[in-house]
């Protein structure tokens, strides 16, 4: 199958630099600036400042941070081109049709007056948190063989400027590291393993939730963090516990549904062989016991016991 090569607004996927993707092998982690225009930067930021503070402005369906103007981000041809690179399988996708899934967003939109310390390390040990088993985890990042795989992957669109030492914090290479971080790295906030950046307004940093990382203090008074956080995974992977408005969905474009369908490997490419194939297993056979595969039936049509 192929990958899309354009978004569903129609717009060419942006691959990766060989730059890029060497960088975020390496660190587990991606600065990339100035990929949102001014004029998307101040709409969205806008549209963030309406859900933090005055929620009754919008519609419940649009009140998440994919509403609005903030749903060009979930494939935007940034997100797309990187996903392709690192999560997709071409399997599980078509021209029309996305390898990969987004799972959760939400809002960061943080008040310097307020001085909440958000310092909390997790991941990194190259599972994340544990699922599946410590070593594997929905979480898991896999390299060999001049071959990556991605699993929860986040990437954070930042719509104001970040100061050093105000972003997300990592632990540079701990996605493919062996052992835990010790207490003493993650007690310490100036410990020299950990890395973090500085970036004008509508940049993107990626990062895959197998590193090691933390929130921390925005300690800028001049203005607040609004970064919206969007995660993906495999088409057959899922961590969290979140699912868009369903009003929201049924208005998306259907090549950006495709983001939020069902989480399994089989069966799962959305095209008109997908509904004819879906269809014909769904229809009880004539004789009432057997289907076009073998012995499995849709439980629907399982005589009852
Ligand atoms: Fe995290």
């Amino acid at each position: 199958m192929e990958l899309p090569s354009k978004n569903a607004d129609g717009l060419p996927v942006i691959p990766l630099t060989d730059e890029q993707r060497y960088t975020f092998d390496l660190q587990g982690w991606l600065l990339v600036p100035n990929v949102l225009t001014e004029d998307q930067v101040e709409e969205m930021r806008e549209f963030c400042h309406l859900l933090k503070n005055e929620p009754a402005k919008i519609s419940d369906k649009d009140g998440s941070s994919i509403g609005g103007p903030l749903e060009a981000l979930t494939d935007h041809p940034f997100a797309v081109g990187f996903m392709q690179e690192f999560m997709s399988n071409p399997r599980f996708a078509s021209e029309t049709v996305y390898g990969f899934r987004l799972e959760l967003t939400f809002l960061a939109y943080r008040f310097g007056e307020l001085g909440h310390d958000n310092w909390r390390p997790h991941g990194g040990g190259g599972g994340g948190t544990p699922t599946s088993r410590d070593w594997f985890s929905a979480h898991s990042y896999l390299s060999m063989h001049r071959k990556a795989y991605c699993g929860l992957t986040q990437i954070v669109w930042e719509l104001n400027p970040v100061r050093k030492g105000d972003g997300t914090h990592f632990l540079s290479g701990s996605h493919k590291s062996c052992f835990e971080f010790p207490e003493s790295v993650a007690a310490d906030q100036n410990h020299p393993h950990w890395d973090t950046y500085e970036c004008e307004a509508g940049s993107a940093i990626v990062f895959t939730e197998s590193l090691g990382h933390s929130g921390t203090l925005w300690s800028n008074q001049d203005w607040d963090r609004v970064a919206i956080f969007n995660s993906y995974n495999s088409v057959d992977c899922k961590y969290h516990d979140w699912e868009p408005h369903p009003e929201h969905l049924a208005e998306m474009p259907e090549q950006r549904k495709t983001l939020f369908r069902d989480v399994r490997s089989e069966m799962n490419v959305p095209t008109d062989e997908y509904y004819a194939q879906r269809e014909k297993m769904r229809t009880p056979p004539e004789d009432g016991k057997s289907g076009g595969r073998g012995m499995w039936m849709h439980p629907e049509y399982r005589p009852s016991e």
